[in-house]
């Protein structure tokens, strides 16, 4: 069911971009049985916002403006407003940006300071879900979360900033030269668990990975559900969760990206996995959607019938 804070389609803005994109959000998402559209970037909200300045960096906000920093209805991450609105994470380590990504310094009531790092759409497929009004994420503080395609860790990082100190990442990504950054992120930030492998051979992490509440996974690759699956028949919890960003013409390119998204559900449901919502990433990534939902979903219990 959806919540009703429902809003309607995405409306949230954010400023800075890449490669000369910006503007407002307003992905639209499209949902399984009673799913319909996607939202923006709405906060839920949850105590009093803290008030503060822009630190220096760069794309985000405007530096000097005042702003204020709400929690999202996704926990773990906030929303921080100026003159426009931009996604934010809660810096897990204060102090240090991991992309040259701009930092917002916020004063608490009680005088200490919060820091929080601007999540670029244009740059996280998962922060591109979440402003096209993805339902559910699942990535929560505590949460352990098992990455599948994490290249320098620009959103390894974000989800490292959500999960929290209690939570935990396993960064996969076989690319040593990525891995490279991953690695050199990771020494500062103790919940990311990097892994230099190819996600295909989950044997050879085995040892290193525990299960998991939620796989995320963007490999790009035209197996992708493959390699999902087998990584969760290792790692994901029964009942656990999966997010997955799927790259339309990575696939299959020779027919539309709405055919291709139908055809990865179905290989997705043979292989245990209930997905329950569908977002497109528009307007920050074309032909890109992503999937969300349950794997090995307990079987609904029927009613004992009245004697
Ligand atoms: C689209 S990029 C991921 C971007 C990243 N998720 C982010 O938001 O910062 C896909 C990444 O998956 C990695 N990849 C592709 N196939 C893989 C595999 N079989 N095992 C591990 N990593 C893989 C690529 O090297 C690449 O870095």
């Amino acid at each position: 069911m959806r919540s009703p804070l429902t809003g309607g389609r995405g409306g949230g803005e954010f400023s800075g971009g890449r490669g000369g994109r910006g503007g407002s959000s307003g992905g639209r998402g499209r949902g399984f049985g009673d799913r319909g559209r996607g939202r923006g970037m709405r906060g839920r909200g949850r105590g009093e916002p803290g008030r503060g300045r822009g630190a220096p960096g760069r794309g985000g906000m405007k530096g000097g403006s005042k702003v204020i920093v709400e929690p999202h209805r996704h926990a773990g991450v906030f929303i921080a407003k100026s003159k426009e609105d931009a996604l934010v994470t809660k810096n897990l380590v204060p102090g240090e940006a991991v992309y040259n990504e701009k930092r917002i310094s916020v004063q608490n009531e009680d005088g200490t300071k919060t820091e929080y790092r601007v999540w670029n759409p244009f740059r996280s497929k998962l922060a591109a879900a979440i402003l096209g009004g993805v339902d559910n994420i699942y990535i929560k503080p505590g949460a352990k979360v098992l990455y599948l395609g994490a290249a320098s860790g620009t959103t390894v990082s974000h989800v490292s900033d959500i999960v929290g100190p209690e939570g935990c990442v396993y960064a996969v990504e076989f690319s040593h030269r990525s891995g490279r950054d991953l690695v050199n992120m990771a020494k500062k930030r103790t919940n990311v668990i990097p892994i230099i492998e190819d996600a295909r051979h989950p044997t050879k992490y085995r040892m290193l990975v525990g299960m998991v509440d939620v796989i995320f996974a963007d490999v790009a690759q035209p197996d992708q559900a493959r390699i999902v699956a087998l990584n969760a028949n290792f790692f994901l919890k029964t009942g656990g969760h999966f997010v997955i960003s799927i790259k339309a013409n990575c696939i299959d390119s020779t027919v539309p990206a709405e055919a291709v998204f139908q055809s990865e559900v179905k290989k997705l449901q043979q292989e245990q996995f209930k997905p329950a919502e569908q977002v497109t990433l528009e307007p920050f990534e074309r032909d890109h959607a992503c999937v969300v939902g349950t794997y090995r979903a307990p079987k609904k219990v029927k009613a004992a019938t009245a004697a």
